[in-house]
């Protein structure tokens, strides 16, 4: 397994497209969107497009190496009779240096567990790849006041397979399941709790560098809220669904906390 060095919380900007923009949509995006934004020295601007569409987002951006990009979700084994699956091995070839590991639609649509989200980070790191874990409530238990337990077990149970080195590698992202894709987004406050409650199961965590690991909120992030989530104390940047899919509402997003 390879060991990425832990990084400073250099302010990361994360577009998630899921199951938007195709090749060809894609080529159109990097076009307009690099027409509006400038490299930023003091942040990182990454993009996860459909697996389909990664050659042509490494195509349109060959000129622009400061936009990064990475795929969705890898499988669980690295390769043999696993109809659509994506082989972390075979990512870097694409150029890609990113992968997510446990979204919440993962979760619920292909059942992903704790476990699974595991064994996928070890392959994302033995394949050389920067993985981003995603963790989040829903609102039911949110509202039953399991938070705090949500959080740390899906932490401890997706970094318990991975040894002391390569835990201060990861990104973490905190995507209340209840915000993603709703409108709803959680009030500075609420992610500034949250982000306080994995930084503190970090701290205790064996391997980990919670001062220097970032972790990013996601869940109906806008250009409008933008500014307001950034400035809560812990927050280290944001992953993005509906509001990084328009190149311009992508590039004034991009543009915060600059
Ligand atoms: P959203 O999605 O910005 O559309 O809420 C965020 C995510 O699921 O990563």
């Amino acid at each position: 397994m390879s060991h990425p060095p832990s990084q400073p919380r250099t302010p990361v900007f994360a577009a998630n497209w899921k199951m938007s923009h195709g090749p060809t949509e894609t080529g159109a995006f990097v076009e307009r969107f690099t027409a509006r934004h400038s490299r930023r020295s003091d942040a990182t601007v990454v993009i996860f497009p459909p697996a389909i569409s990664l050659a042509a987002f490494a195509a349109a951006a060959s000129d622009r190496p400061d936009l990064e990009f990475g795929v969705q979700d890898v499988h669980t084994e690295l390769e043999g009779a696993h109809t659509s699956g994506i082989s972390a091995a075979m990512v870097p070839a694409t150029g890609a240096t990113w992968a997510l590991a446990g979204h919440s639609e993962r979760r619920r649509e292909f059942g992903d567990t704790d476990a699974d989200v595991g064994r996928k980070l070890v392959r994302i790191l033995e394949a050389g790849l920067r993985p981003v874990l995603c963790v989040g409530e829903t609102l039911e238990e949110r509202e039953s006041g399991r938070l705090a337990a949500v959080l740390e077990t899906q932490i401890r149970e997706a970094i318990r397979p991975l040894d002391r080195e390569s835990r201060a590698g990861l990104v973490y992202a905190y995507e209340p399941v209840w915000a993603i894709g709703t409108g709803r987004t959680a009030s500075p406050a609420d992610a500034a709790e949250a982000h306080a409650i994995v930084r503190e199961q970090l701290a205790r965590a064996e391997g980990c560098d919670a001062e220097r690991t970032a972790i990013l909120y996601g869940g109906s992030v806008k250009p409008a809220n933008i500014e307001a989530l950034l400035s809560g104390p812990g927050v280290d940047g944001v992953l993005v669904g509906g509001a990084s899919l328009d190149p311009d509402s992508w590039a004034a997003i991009c543009a915060a906390g600059g």
